[in-house]
């Protein structure tokens, strides 16, 4: 039987969460995808306009099949933490079961089990302003979409992981090292989930059989990264620096996380996995 994965964060085809999943798609698995409340309806149109199919190709010229695309907004664990102005939203009215745990539930009903768990999502809402002047607010609004998502994901989804599965998650660099630029309270929150990365990949050893691991990325034009105002810096930056000078592709990223969730990757848990062209070893460069 195929594996069956289940990503986290898709909404368009230019982030991370895509190249993951044509990677899992060319190595064979199934591809649920959790799109944002309020993208859903632009990507589920753009996917039936055909917007995306030129990147849906995969290596041997087939295309990749997405399943079924679930309404996610990973903030909320269950109905009751979901507040009225929310609850009232247009966007939010007009779909269902999108909390967390909802979702898992949603999976179980229409499948059963899965095997992969991909968490390619993050936001911080104050990530312009420096960490010395962000709020109380937005510091934990950071870290509760970005790091506590992945907690809350795994606990739900978990019970419904086949042994063996493999769960993985995207960080940054800016956890371990200052980026100027990458502020709000997101370099805390990238600190707070590689550090995860261990503790859960522990305790879904020992309780699922479990591997976890967060892929700690190279920067990459998404819609989220060209949010933040300096990507095409951190690109160029990266390009000039690095020990390996080419353009960092998303597909990198993509295969990598392939790997780690296969059999291949068996004893590889709670480790965060370098995937940028060797930048996080330079110290001077020249
Ligand atoms: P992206 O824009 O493709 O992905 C972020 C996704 O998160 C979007 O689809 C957005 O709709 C979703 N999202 C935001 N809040 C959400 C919520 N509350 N519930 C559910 N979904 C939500 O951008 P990208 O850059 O591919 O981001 C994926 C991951 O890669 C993130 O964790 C990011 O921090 C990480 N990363 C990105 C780098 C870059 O340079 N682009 C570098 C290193 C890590």
């Amino acid at each position: 039987r195929g594996k069956r994965a289940f990503i986290a964060g898709v909404a368009d085809d230019n982030g991370y969460g895509w190249a993951i999943a044509k990677s899992l798609a060319a190595a064979g698995a199934e591809i649920l995808v959790g799109t944002w409340v309020p993208a859903l309806n632009i990507f589920e149109t753009s996917l039936r306009r055909g917007k995306f199919d030129e990147s849906t190709k995969l290596p041997d010229g087939s295309l990749m099949e997405i399943t079924k695309v679930y309404p996610l907004d990973a903030v909320f664990d269950s109905p009751e933490d979901v507040p009225d102005d929310v609850k009232a939203n247009k966007r939010y009215a007009g779909s269902s079961n999108w909390t967390v745990k909802e979702v898992a539930e949603t999976v179980k009903n229409d499948f059963g089990t899965i095997d992969i768990l991909v968490h390619s999502l993050a936001n911080g809402p104050e990530v312009k302003n420096s960490l010395l002047e962000t709020s109380r607010k937005g510091y934990l609004a950071a870290v509760s979409a970005s790091s506590y998502s992945f907690i809350s994901l795994l606990q739900h989804f978990l019970p419904i992981m086949n042994p063996g599965g493999a769960t993985i998650s995207l960080t940054y660099i800016a956890s371990e090292r200052t980026i100027p630029g990458y502020g709000g309270g997101m370099s805390s929150a990238k600190a707070a989930l590689e550090s995860d990365t261990r503790v859960l990949a522990y305790e879904a050893g020992r309780k699922g059989k479990i591997r976890v691991n967060t892929i700690s990325a190279g920067p990459l034009g998404s819609r989220a990264a060209k949010a933040i105002g300096f990507i095409e810096k951190m690109i160029e930056y990266s390009y000039v620096n690095a020990p390996l000078q080419k353009e960092l592709l998303a597909d990198e990223v993509g295969n990598t996380a392939a790997f780690l969730a296969s059999p291949l990757a068996s004893a590889i848990t709670g480790s965060t996995i370098y995937v940028d062209n060797g930048l996080n070893t330079m110290g001077l460069a020249l």
